[in-house]
């Protein structure tokens, strides 16, 4: 048997395969904000991460990467990759998790390869952890893998965490595979979600399927519990998801001095306002931009004073409704620019494409309001990101009700993204801040500077594998 007691599973591994046409093969960091915290994590850890990666029909053998995290790839073939990552978990579960922004598919056959691809995750899994590891499975990609695994292997601590919100139970029970899913994630030892609401659902759900639930939920601490029939006991708590938070607020004069370029670049004297996501219709992108053009046009933004730069990380390209977002956005970003721009300045600068982790540092640090609207968010790192940017107490965050960052960064520019009006008017008050009330912008941000920096993601991964390992 092999030697990893810690392993940590996930669709994706932390890098992409990429290969060239004369066979070379390149790694480059995958998306996403699961990756962008567990990675750090891992690294600390030396553990063992087993995951998909990133393209169809290929799986190299385990290798270490340079900062001594075993690699374990799992392969999908076309099929898997349409079935259960394109179908069922991005075109069902996704959708249906974050409140029915569209509408999700139930489709028989994706359920059958979700099935199957969860059951090849867990005798991957199977074979590398060792007797009594600890394996911590992520996401609702491998929400059956929990039950599997604790089959075929009863002496693992389980433990799986959810990264996505979990819906009410009306929404939930429209799944025709409810139970099964739930009967998957109770092989674990220990659920957790990021918000205490999420995890309330999930108790919810259980009751009304006749689970005996114990206890109320608390955040950090597992003071709730499933009891199943069989005598064993299901931990269910809260663990709001962080980031790297001392490495995001450490800066250099070089790197101070990049920012200072980039801004320089858009226009000295210009408030820069910075939107950064994935290309996803649950980040509200397209509707951001409708308010930015709104107040363009009444007059309550001047082009020459502001400009947006959005940076859209492509996003599952294939899948219809996230083809449609991008159309959407890339329609609105040339309205905008025709409308506003001059030539050689335009009001929105969009890039479409990921960027490296210190160019991404830099645009956060130069960016003088940060806006993040998603329709619905498990939490939303680049909001804690751009925070931890700012230990300088500079910048403004405007942030929807719907992320579950809203929890913590309650000094953001809170707003509604379902209502234009209220974008607008969380947008013009923090632009309107800065010029007119700096020092009241700067306590804000001293306090959601302070937030992030206590509760960055050791303090997320420590406080998770604590409550497993006493389960
Ligand atoms: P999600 O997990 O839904 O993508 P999060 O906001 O939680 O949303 O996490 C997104 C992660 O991806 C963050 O760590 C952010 O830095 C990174 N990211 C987003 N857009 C880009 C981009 N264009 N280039 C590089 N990294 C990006
Ligand atoms: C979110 C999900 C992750 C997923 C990531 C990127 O963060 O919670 O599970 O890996 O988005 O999406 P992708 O489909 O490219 O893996």
């Amino acid at each position: 048997m092999s030697d990893n007691n810690f392993v940590v599973v996930a669709n994706r591994l932390p890098v992409d395969l990429h290969t060239a046409p004369d066979g070379t093969r390149t790694w480059t960091p995958s998306p996403g904000g699961l990756v962008a915290a567990l990675t750090p994590v891992l690294e600390k850890h030396n553990g063992c991460w087993v995951g998909w990666p990133g393209v169809v029909g290929d799986a190299p053998e385990p290798f270490r990467t340079e900062r001594g995290v075993l690699l374990h790839p799992v392969k999908l073939s076309q099929a898997d990759f349409e079935g259960f990552y394109e179908g069922f978990s991005n075109a069902t579960l996704w959708p249906l998790y974050h409140d029915l922004i569209v509408t999700p598919v139930y489709d028989r056959d994706w359920w059958h390869v979700y099935r199957e691809v969860n059951l090849r995750f867990a005798d991957e899994v199977a074979a590398v952890a060792a007797e009594g590891a600890t394996v911590w499975i992520q996401d609702y990609q491998l929400q059956l893998l929990p039950g599997i695994l604790r089959q075929l292997r009863p002496d693992l601590t389980i433990g799986f965490f959810l990264h996505i919100p979990f819906p009410a139970p009306d929404l939930f029970a429209q799944l025709p595979w409810r139970m099964e899913l739930v009967r998957g994630l109770l092989g674990a030892d220990l659920v957790g979600f990021h918000l205490e609401a999420n995890a309330r659902n999930f108790l919810a759900l259980a009751r009304r399927f006749g689970i005996e639930v114990s206890g109320e939920v608390s955040t950090r601490e597992v003071t709730a519990h499933l009891e199943l029939n069989n005598g064993r006991r299901v931990g269910v708590g809260a663990f709001p998801i962080s980031i790297d938070a001392a490495a995001m607020n450490e800066w250099s004069a070089a790197d101070l001095g990049g920012a200072e370029r980039l801004h320089a670049d858009l226009g000295h004297e210009r408030t820069v306002i910075l939107g950064v996501d994935r290309l996803d219709y649950t980040k509200g992108i397209l509707q951001r931009l409708k308010a930015f053009e709104e107040l363009l046009d009444t007059g309550a933004l001047n082009p020459e004073d502001v400009c947006l730069v959005q940076i859209a990380t492509p996003s599952r390209e294939r899948i219809t409704s996230y083809r449609k977002t991008r159309s959407q956005v890339e329609e609105a970003v040339g309205r905008i620019n025709g409308r506003f721009a001059q030539i050689g300045a335009p009001v929105v600068h969009y890039r479409h494409t990921s960027v490296p982790k210190d160019e991404l540092r830099r645009y956060y640090r130069m960016a003088d309001v940060m806006l993040v609207t998603p329709f619905k968010d498990g939490m939303n790192l680049v909001a804690k990101e751009y925070i931890a940017c700012h230990g300088d107490d500079s910048g403004a965050l405007v942030l929807s009700e719907f992320a579950g960052a809203a929890v913590e960064l309650t000094q953001a520019y809170l707003c509604n993204p379902f209502d234009i009006e209220s974008i607008k008017k969380a947008l013009r008050d923090a632009v309107v801040g800065l010029h007119n009330q700096p020092e009241v912008l700067a306590e804000r941000m001293h306090a959601m500077h302070a937030q992030v920096m206590e509760h960055d993601v050791d303090l997320w991964a420590n406080s998770f594998l604590d409550c497993l390992e006493k389960k």
